[in-house]
C-alpha cells in the first residue's frame, strides 16, 4: 500500500476501535446483494457509515448499503460489511484494499465473503448455496497490480480448508444443502453472454459473479484466512429463458440469504476455533 493508503487504514482502524471499544472483531463478513439480514442479527450492534471510515468506498449501487456493523454474532466479535465496492464501479480492482487492511489492523483474522452468483450447475439452482473451493480470475485485473511490496502471493488453498470443513459440518448439522465449486470472476457490470458461460464451464467454473475474487486476493496478501459462499440467485446466461437483471438477482437472493444467515450464525464459534 502507498503511504497515503497506510494513513487511511490507520485512521479507519482507530475509528473502528473507538466505535466499539474492547470488541476486538475477529471475523469480518462481507454481505453481498440481499444478504443484509445477517447484520440485523448482530447483538449490541454499533453501526458506522462508510462515509465516516477513511478509505471505505461508498457504494454506488443503490441496493448496496455502505455501513460497518460491529457487535457479536453467536458470541463471536464480528464486523459486518453491509455493502462492498465492485471493480465495475470504476475505482480499480484494489478498491477494497483499505477496508480489508483496516479490519486486519482492528484485530480481524478471518474474512468471510458472500456474494450473489449465477450457477453453471443445474443441480444448484436459485436459492442454493455454494461454498467456494477455488476461483478463476480471467477478468484481466488484479488488485495487486502496481501495489508496492511482495505481491507474488500463493493462492493454493486461498479458501481455507479448515474453514471450509467447518462450514460444511455446520451446514450438515442444520440440514442445509451446501454445494461446493469454483467461482469465476467476471468484471461486469454486464451479465455474461451465453458463449462466455459455455467457456466458463469448459474452464471448470461452477458459478460466476462480479465480486469476491479481488477481496480474496487482498486478504490472502495480508495474511487473513478466507472463506466464501455464493448465494445462487439464477442459472447463468443461456441456461434458461430467464432474462437476467439486477432486480431479479435481488428478488432471488432472499431464500439463499436466509439460509446463509442461519449457516453463518451457527458456524461462527467453530470458525474462530478452526
Ligand atoms: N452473473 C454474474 N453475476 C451475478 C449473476 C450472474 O449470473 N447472478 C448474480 N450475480
Amino acid at each position: 500500500m502507498t503511504r497515503d493508503t497506510d494513513q487511511l487504514v490507520t485512521q479507519a482502524a482507530t475509528r473502528i476501535e473507538a466505535a466499539a471499544p474492547a470488541l476486538g472483531p475477529r471475523v469480518a463478513i462481507v454481505l453481498g446483494s440481499g444478504l443484509g439480514g445477517l447484520a440485523d442479527a448482530v447483538e449490541d450492534a454499533v453501526t458506522v457509515s462508510y462515509a465516516e471510515l477513511p478509505g471505505f468506498p461508498v457504494p454506488s449501487v443503490a441496493s448496496h448499503a455502505g455501513a460497518l456493523v460491529l457487535g457479536r454474532l453467536s458470541g463471536v466479535p464480528v464486523a459486518c460489511l453491509k455493502g462492498r465496492a465492485h471493480y465495475y464501479e470504476g475505482k480499480g480492482a484494489g478498491v477494497m484494499a483499505a477496508p480489508i487492511h483496516a479490519l486486519k489492523a482492528a484485530g480481524v483474522r478471518i474474512l468471510v465473503l458472500t456474494n450473489a452468483a449465477g450457477s453453471l450447475n443445474l443441480e444448484a439452482a436459485a436459492g442454493s448455496l455454494m461454498l467456494i473451493t477455488d476461483h478463476i480470475n480471467f477478468a484481466g485485473a488484479n488488485p495487486l497490480i502496481g501495489a508496492p511490496g511482495d505481491n507474488f502471493v500463493d493462492l493454493a488453498d486461498a479458501y481455507d480448508p479448515a474453514l471450509r470443513a467447518t462450514l460444511l459440518a455446520a451446514a450438515e448439522r442444520l440440514d442445509i444443502a451446501l454445494h461446493q465449486g469454483v467461482y469465476m470472476w467476471f468484471a461486469g457490470p454486464t451479465f455474461e453472454t451465453p458463449a462466455e458461460i459455455r467457456a466458463a464451464k469448459a474452464f471448470g467454473a461452477d458459478a460466476v459473479g462480479m465480486s469476491t475474487v479481488p477481496e480474496c486476493i487482498l486478504a490472502r496478501h495480508c495474511g487473513l484466512r478466507v472463506a466464501a459462499i455464493s448465494n445462487i440467485t439464477n442459472l447463468a446466461a443461456g441456461m434458461t429463458d430467464e432474462k437476467l437483471s439486477h432486480d431479479l438477482t435481488m428478488a432471488q437472493a432472499v431464500e439463499g440469504g436466509e439460509k446463509l444467515t442461519r449457516l453463518l450464525q451457527a458456524a461462527l464459534p467453530d470458525l474462530v476455533a478452526a
